[in-house]
């Protein structure tokens, strides 16, 4: 009796140990996902009266929430504005803006977030969101260099120190902006001594010339997920004209759109192409700091340069201890230049007339994709999707990149 007791009970033991070794594996290693560009809710408050009906707090920055706007655009305006005070981009005064670092998960079913974690969930069951399983928020108007003299980089930094130890790594995942976000606290030794694996889902490492489109016209759709955008299309007379003008004036300072501008170095190969055509004149990838200039974006004009921090980790090659995985898309039609029917000047522009093509994957061009490449070793670890999968702002939710994920996820369990 007291033997079969014990064996039963080494069979349970032994069959649950067998259960729990790959679970245990798995939720040994957290995973932190930074999204792209405006996804991550911010939160403000502002206490200058003059533009603002009243002193506000709490108020989500979102430009979706148009009645807001439509309340007080002005208001709006100056509490998404950056200044740039003490060789860095800061809040405009009297505004305070901060993301949460750990964002709850996104509420609506069909957002490419709320659907990756799902999927993820699905693929590995002991992720758990909330547990081992994080949607990172950050100020997604800051550009690089500002995010580390601001708080915002040791924010993140301890927020993965926190949840990973040495014996269990974490693993980062970026989008497009986060992408270039999680790329950048890998800079840091105590961030990259904590962390396995990275994989970067269409970071534009070398820029896109989708990022002048809403500096120059207003337009924002071809840089944030459509869904996001759902919000807006509100049937009130003149709406879309009033969207243009709140993003054109909201975007003006946005060191993280400067950022985004068509970038030198992915042109190393010597070529300077023109990106902008207008009535007037052109402006090659050497000459986004005048263009700023001409479209009265004296502040990023001025400061253009120094939002550009990401090369010399690039140029360096693999990350060490860090095993990078790209995945972007190729072959699909990318605009590579704009070509306006006027003189660009300080107000708002009307949508391009026309536009030239190359590759990439719609939104980002082919040559920026792939300074990713740069940061892999071994092989195996660059996935290039064609066609429709690999468009730049659905990535997250294509049944071939989620299989590719999964792959990657498993190699980098088994990883020390
Ligand atoms: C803006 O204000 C918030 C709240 O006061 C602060 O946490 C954040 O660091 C500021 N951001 C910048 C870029 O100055
Ligand atoms: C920028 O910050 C400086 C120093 O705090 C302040 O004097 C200036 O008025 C600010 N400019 C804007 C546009 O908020
Ligand atoms: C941002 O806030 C909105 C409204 O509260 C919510 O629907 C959305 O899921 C949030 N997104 C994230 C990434 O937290
Ligand atoms: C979610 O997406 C599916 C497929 O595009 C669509 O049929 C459905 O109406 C959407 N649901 C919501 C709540 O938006
Ligand atoms: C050089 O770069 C330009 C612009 O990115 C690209 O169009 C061209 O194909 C590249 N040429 C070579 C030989 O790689
Ligand atoms: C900014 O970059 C351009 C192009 O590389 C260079 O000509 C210029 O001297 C730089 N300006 C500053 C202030 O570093
Ligand atoms: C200039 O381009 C805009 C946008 O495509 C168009 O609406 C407008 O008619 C054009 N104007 C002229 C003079 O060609």
């Amino acid at each position: 009796m007291a033997a079969q007791r014990t064996f039963r009970q080494t069979a349970l033991v032994l069959a649950l140990a067998l259960a729990c070794v790959p679970a245990l594996q798995a939720a040994d290693s957290p995973i932190f996902f930074f999204p792209g560009m405006m996804v991550s809710n911010l939160t403000a408050s502002n206490t200058v009266s003059d533009k603002c009906m009243q002193a506000r707090s709490n108020v989500q920055l979102w430009p979706p929430q148009v009645l807001d706007l439509v309340a007080g655009r002005d208001c709006w305006y100056q509490s998404i504005r950056l200044n740039y005070t003490a060789g860095r981009f800061v809040n405009g005064s009297g505004a305070s803006v901060w993301a949460d670092t750990l964002s709850p998960l996104p509420s609506s079913f069909n957002a490419s977030l709320a659907i990756w974690v799902a999927e993820l969930q699905k693929m590995f069951p002991n992720y758990k969101y909330g547990e081992n399983l994080f949607i990172m928020g950050y100020d997604w108007r800051l550009d690089l260099n500002s995010m580390g003299s601001s708080s915002q980089l040791s924010q993140l930094a301890a927020a993965i120190l926190s949840r990973s130890s040495a014996s269990s790594r974490a693993i980062l995942m970026g989008h497009s902006l986060g992408a270039l976000v999680a790329t950048q606290l890998l800079s840091l030794p105590e961030v990259r001594a904590r962390v396995k694996g990275f994989i970067s889902y269409a970071g534009p490492f070398g820029g896109t010339a989708t990022a002048i489109s809403p500096r120059v016209s207003g337009e924002l759709a071809s840089l944030v997920p459509p869904e996001l955008l759902q919000g807006i299309t509100l049937p009130i007379p003149g709406i879309d004209a009033l969207v243009r003008e709140v993003t054109w004036n909201g975007v003006k300072g946005m060191a993280s759109l400067a950022m985004l501008l068509p970038y030198s170095a992915a042109y190393a190969n010597g070529t300077d192409p023109v990106v902008v055509r207008t009535a007037s004149r052109s402006y090659r990838v050497s000459q986004m700091a005048g263009l700023l200039r001409d479209v009265g974006d004296t502040l990023l004009a001025d400061t253009f340069n120094q939002t550009h921090t990401l090369d010399k980790l690039i140029t360096a090659g693999p990350i060490p201890g860090v095993d990078v995985y790209c995945m972007y898309g190729v072959g699909l039609q990318t605009v590579r230049q704009l070509v306006f029917n006027v003189t660009l000047s300080d107000k708002i522009a009307p949508l391009p007339s026309a536009y030239l093509y190359g590759r990439g994957d719609s939104v980002v061009p082919f040559d920026s994709l792939r300074l990713c490449d740069r940061l892999t070793s071994g092989s195996g670890k660059v996935r290039r999707i064609p066609g429709t999968s690999g468009k730049h702002l659905g990535i997250m939710r294509e049944s071939s990149v989620l299989a590719f994920t999964k792959k990657a996820l498993e190699a980098l369990r088994q990883r020390t």
